[in-house]
């Protein structure tokens, strides 16, 4: 029997295989076992394309709308937004459903049999601080799979899964943190190991967990605004009424992944125009309108996510806007960035050590701190994990599979 797991991440997707003792993540686009979520609609031929060609056909021109991170409208008022296309009108709970539909066909596909019992991956808070949105956004999910043809299933915490990925080359009795920052959300488990070897023997128990819908996303959002969105008006003052500042919500809706979409409203285009003439710099309220008119902001967030992963490794770097008049490019430094995504940082490892007290513990209990989740590219923050555990073993799993392969592994436990 083979036991599946899928990771449906806010920026990436993976499912996995336990076929025996072989654990694999399957190539879902060409060799990549990690699939971007994302879902472009073509308006020229009708077609809708999932991952990387959405993003290629999105970006190099074809005429269409482009969606990502719909993963985060899940358990908010968003899951029911309505996306005219052409002539039919979609929710977006019917773009996760095609998605996450096209992920299990290719997965099917490959494994020569239908998909019946499935473990799917889940933050410990889709929402916070609202345990009923949070199972809104559980049974959401579920129905979704269910309507996919799954009969069987089961939810597990993505850092639990990681977790027992980390745990199959344990040894000896250890105490782990486990940390997966993606980019909707950072997750957090203490998980006690008590044995050695394979999958089937590894004992586990998990002491606590704790989240919080912080990820890289919102290191995105909080770049484009600062750097950004000043070129598009954002802070411009009224000509007449100078200590008002223009509305903010258009501004964060155009850096939020997820938001971008409630931009596509003529209603915001005929209320920019009436801005325009009212505000101190009316060219930069112009290029916002062309920005949207034009269906640009995706391309805007691309360049700032581009630039933030440089600066995993470069110290100086460009957010390069190619596609806006006159090719703007903006300088952005490591040292920029840290103070842009400062706050943030301090809250996810308050998150952390929310965690080590929720299990009782302290933190030189922990032996070892399991890192995992794109976002932990980030050298400010694990500069800042590094330091805060300086007692611990530090590892570094695999920061795109690691909790994919965990959710096949459970799929082993709880289905047998
Ligand atoms: N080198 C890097 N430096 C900084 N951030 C990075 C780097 N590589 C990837 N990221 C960020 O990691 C995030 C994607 O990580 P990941 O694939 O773990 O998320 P996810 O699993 O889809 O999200 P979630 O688990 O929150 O639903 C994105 O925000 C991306 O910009
Ligand atoms: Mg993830």
């Amino acid at each position: 029997m083979k036991h599946i797991g899928l990771d449906f991440g806010t920026a990436n997707t993976s499912v996995s295989v336990l076929d025996g003792e072989e654990l694999a993540v399957l190539p879902l686009e060409r060799q990549s076992v990690s699939l971007p979520s994302t879902l472009f609609f073509d308006f020229e031929d009708g077609s809708t394309q999932i991952g990387q060609a959405a993003f290629d056909r999105y970006y190099f021109g074809d005429q269409g709308r482009f969606l990502r991170s719909f993963k985060s409208a899940l358990g908010t008022r968003t899951i029911d937004h309505t996306i005219r296309i052409k002539h039919d009108t979609y929710q977006i709970r019917d773009i996760i459903r095609h998605y996450i539909g096209e992920v299990l066909s290719r997965a099917q596909a490959q494994l020569g049999t239908t998909i019946d019992s499935l473990v799917v991956g889940r933050p410990v808070n889709f929402i916070d601080d609202n345990p009923l949105a949070d199972q809104q956004a559980e049974d959401t999910l579920r129905q979704i799979v269910s309507d996919l043809g799954v009969s069987n299933i089961e939810f597990q915490l993505e850092p639990i899964a990681a977790a027992l990925n980390y745990g199959v080359t344990i040894v000896g009795e250890e105490v782990v943190l486990v940390i997966d920052i993606g980019a909707g959300t950072s997750d957090f488990s203490v998980v006690k190991f008590q044995a050695k070897g394979s999958a089937d023997s590894v004992k586990s128990e998990v002491i606590a967990n704790c989240g919080i819908h912080i990820g890289g996303n919102d290191f995105d959002k909080v770049i484009a605004l600062e750097r950004v969105m000043p070129l598009f008006g954002y802070r411009q003052r009224f000509k007449r009424r100078p200590e008002l500042e223009a509305p903010r919500s258009y501004f964060l809706n155009a850096s939020s992944w997820h938001q971008i979409d409630l931009l596509y409203d003529r209603k915001v285009l005929a209320t920019l125009a009436e801005l325009e003439p009212q505000m101190e710099q009316p060219d930069t309220f112009a290029r916002f309108s062309q920005l949207i008119r034009s269906r640009q902001p995706h391309k805007v967030l691309t360049s700032v996510e581009q630039a933030k992963r440089k600066l995993g490794a470069d110290d100086a770097t460009q957010v390069e806007m190619p596609f806006v008049e006159d090719s703007v490019s903006l300088p952005l430094s490591v040292s920029q960035l840290n103070t842009h995504i400062n706050e943030l940082c301090i809250q996810i490892i308050a998150t952390a050590n929310q965690a080590i007290e929720n299990a009782g513990l302290k933190k030189p209990d922990i032996d070892t701190v399991y890192l995992t989740g794109g976002s932990m590219g980030i050298r400010h923050l694990s500069q800042m994990v590094a330091s805060e555990f300086e007692h611990s073993k530090i590892v570094e799993g695999d920061r795109s599979t690691a909790v994919a392969r965990g959710l096949a592994l459970d799929a082993k436990v709880k289905f047998g």
